[in-house]
């Protein structure tokens, strides 16, 4: 069954094939400091601690991490950050999601983002600031479907082009 799943050792397995697969396209999107292979239990340890603002960097903010899961098998996650600081409001906002590289395109990018709105309601997030590069049109879909108002568009440091959506979260 698929669900939002707290991250645990029961998909250690998985999780870590699925971080390969990110590897091996040269996407490195799930950053920590050591290799979640080399040690999984200071992956959750870290999740952990973000979600509960123990020790995090200056430009942090408290985040709870769920998991896309179906049975044992990890498919992507999600971070919701509690609030927004001046980086965050001008991109990243509160929730960003992936989906491993094998399972995209099958509409779970859609269903993760569906399935994270109640918990960022539960957090006490009511307007919900999602953005995105102007060119990664899959999110930009998955961020319409779910009742996303384009507010701006806007240029980061990099020189990026991001979309700027809030979701008026029911
Ligand atoms: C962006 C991402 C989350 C999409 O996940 P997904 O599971 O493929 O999304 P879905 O299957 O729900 O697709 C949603 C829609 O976008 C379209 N889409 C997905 N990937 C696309 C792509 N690369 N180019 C164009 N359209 C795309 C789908 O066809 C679908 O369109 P439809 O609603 O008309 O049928 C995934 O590609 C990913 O993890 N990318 C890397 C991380 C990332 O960019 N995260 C978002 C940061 S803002």
């Amino acid at each position: 069954m698929l669900k939002l799943a707290k991250p645990s050792a029961e998909y250690k397995n998985s999780f870590i094939e699925a971080v390969k697969e990110f590897e091996v396209r040269g996407e490195d999107f799930y950053l920590h400091e050591k290799k979640p292979s080399d040690d999984f239990n200071e992956v959750l340890q870290k999740i952990r601690r973000y979600e509960k603002g123990i020790n995090l960097p200056a430009d942090r903010v408290p985040q709870t991490e769920l998991w896309l899961v179906d049975g044992k098998k990890f498919i992507g996650w999600v971070k919701i950050r509690h609030k927004l600081n001046e980086n965050l409001l001008l991109q990243g906002g509160h929730i960003g999601y992936i989906i491993r590289s094998s399972e995209r395109k099958k509409g779970y990018g859609t269903k993760i983002l569906e399935l994270t709105l109640p918990v960022a309601k539960k957090l006490g997030i009511d307007n919900i600031l999602i953005t995105c590069n102007d060119n990664n049109l899959g999110s930009a879909k998955i961020i319409e479907k779910n009742g996303g108002v384009l507010e701006d568009k806007v240029i980061n440091d990099e020189k990026e082009l991001k979309r700027r959506y809030w979701i008026k979260n029911k």
